[in-house]
């Protein structure tokens, strides 16, 4: 039984559109599955118990704590990561190119994670109000930009995802080049 319960099992699971597998044990952490054996270091780690949201991937399309995500629970299911979001190459999806823009980083410890959970609540509420910005950035710390530069990033990534869709895309063909089907809409 102990035997059993260590046994390796293989997960296999498409991560940012590739279909990828590996090997893990059953209590093994779905942060550790897609760092260590599948390389996917854009996934950060750092409480570990569900509290800081810097390991947020989303699963299906719906934001997840890693750390608190058994890789097994993966199997079969469609994996983002930061790694994920751009487009094609260096090319950065709308949400990122705000971020750089608003210098909504510094360290960039708590990026990724925010990113994630962004890329899944734009989807949701396509029109965030300022307050439902900051009330979902409530699931994230950040520890060196205060928050304000990053809800700025948000919004403003809302608003020129809502003009393009509206066909009068008002940041002009530079956003239109960083949108394809090979990476996020967000
Ligand atoms: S590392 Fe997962 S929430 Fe902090
Ligand atoms: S940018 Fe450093 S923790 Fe957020």
């Amino acid at each position: 039984m102990k035997k059993l319960a260590h046994a390796p099992h293989t997960i296999a699971l498409r991560l940012n559109g590739v279909e990828r597998s590996g090997e893990c044990e059953p209590r093994t952490l779905l942060s550790d599955f897609l760092r260590y054996r599948l390389g996917a270091t854009g996934v950060h780690v750092g409480c570990e118990h569900g509290v800081c949201g810097a390991c947020t991937v989303t699963i299906d399309g719906a934001a997840q704590r890693s750390c608190l995500t058994l890789a097994v629970a993966a199997e079969g299911r469609d994996v983002t990561t930061a790694e994920g979001l751009a487009p094609v190459g260096e090319q950065l999806s709308v949400l990122q190119a705000a971020f750089r823009r608003h210098h909504a980083l510094q360290c960039g410890y708590c990026t990724p994670g925010i990113l994630m959970s962004c890329t899944d609540f734009l989807k949701r509420e396509a029109n965030p109000s300022e307050s439902q910005v900051r009330e979902m950035l409530s699931g994230h710390l950040c520890r060196c930009t205060g928050y304000t530069n990053i809800v700025n990033a948000i919004l403003e990534a809302a608003a020129t995802i809502n003009a393009a869709t509206a066909g009068k895309d008002p940041a002009g063909p530079e956003v239109d080049s960083q949108r394809s089907d090979a990476g996020s809409d967000v």
